[in-house]
């Protein structure tokens, strides 16, 4: 089948057929993501919180993802590979943003890079195009600006906050950024954006009419137990699979039940 690129990811919205994007941070799960057919993954800072244990995205690193997005490559050769910048990667000037970006795509094989923000990065993302570097947009709530938000929200429910979501979305847009993240938007609106446009939606809290959705891995085998939002669907209850394992385990061992000979070495 070969490796899976935007461009394929544009005939799927030309034909009206839903793009899987699974967010996460090592092989295993990456490699899962390829065995089944999922078309893209995603390594998202949320691994800050995820992986890392923090409680925002905000101290991850920039060396922090190329390590991560090199190991998901490795698991997933063939799938649409995105990496998230992380804070502060690409705000201090255009001419910084570029050489950063311009590593993760060097270093990782990535095939585009994830930003935050509308109309304030759009001049960024033509850049970044021009450069040859294909931009995810990322609108709607946008973990990377937790303190001005306050905490999590839905964005776009008041005329005025779907008015601005609409400029930011219609600037990314004129930038040339071909696939745009919508993370916790109204069904209503995000359909509206989806239909009215030629860009990519992926939904996260943002409906089903997006012309893709993207979940973190550990909250859809339900490995992460921090926090549930709404708009997650837990497909298997992975937190207490493992720790029944773990049970066993300790258990087995300290009766003495494992390992059994069949499990041993002989002379
Ligand atoms: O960091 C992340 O995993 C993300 C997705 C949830 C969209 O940005």
């Amino acid at each position: 089948m070969g490796r899976l690129t935007l461009r394929t990811l544009r005939k799927k919205k030309e034909a009206g057929e839903k793009i899987t994007m699974v967010s996460t941070y090592d092989y295993l799960s990456a490699k899962f993501c390829q065995e089944v057919g999922i078309d893209s993954v995603l390594v998202g800072d949320s691994l800050g919180m995820v992986f890392q244990g923090l409680d925002t995205t905000l101290p991850v690193t920039l060396d922090e993802m190329i390590y991560h997005a090199k190991v998901v490559r490795r698991g997933a050769p063939d799938l649409f590979l995105v990496v998230d910048m992380p804070f502060m990667s690409y705000q201090v000037s255009v001419e910084k943003a570029i050489e950063n970006c311009g590593r993760v795509m060097k270093e990782t094989g990535a095939q585009a890079v994830k930003i935050e923000g509308g109309e304030k990065v759009a001049e960024l993302a033509s850049r970044l195009i021009d450069a040859g570097i294909p931009v995810v947009g990322h609108l709607g709530y946008t973990p990377q600006s937790i303190n001005v938000f306050g905490a999590p929200k839905v964005v776009g429910r008041e005329d005025e906050e779907a008015e601005l979501l609409r400029k930011d979305f219609k600037a990314l847009e004129g930038a040339g950024v071909p696939i745009i993240v919508l993370e916790s938007v109204p069904w209503r609106l995000a359909k509206e954006l989806t239909e009215s446009s030629e860009v990519i939606t992926i939904g996260i809290g943002a409906g089903k009419f997006c012309d893709g959705q993207v979940l973190v891995f550990h909250d859809l085998v339900g490995l992460y137990e921090e926090a549930k939002p709404r708009f997650v669907r837990r497909y298997a209850e992975g937190a207490k699979i493992f720790k029944d394992a773990l049970t066993k385990f300790k258990m087995d061992v300290e009766r003495g039940d494992f390992p059994s000979e069949e499990e041993s070495y002989g002379t």
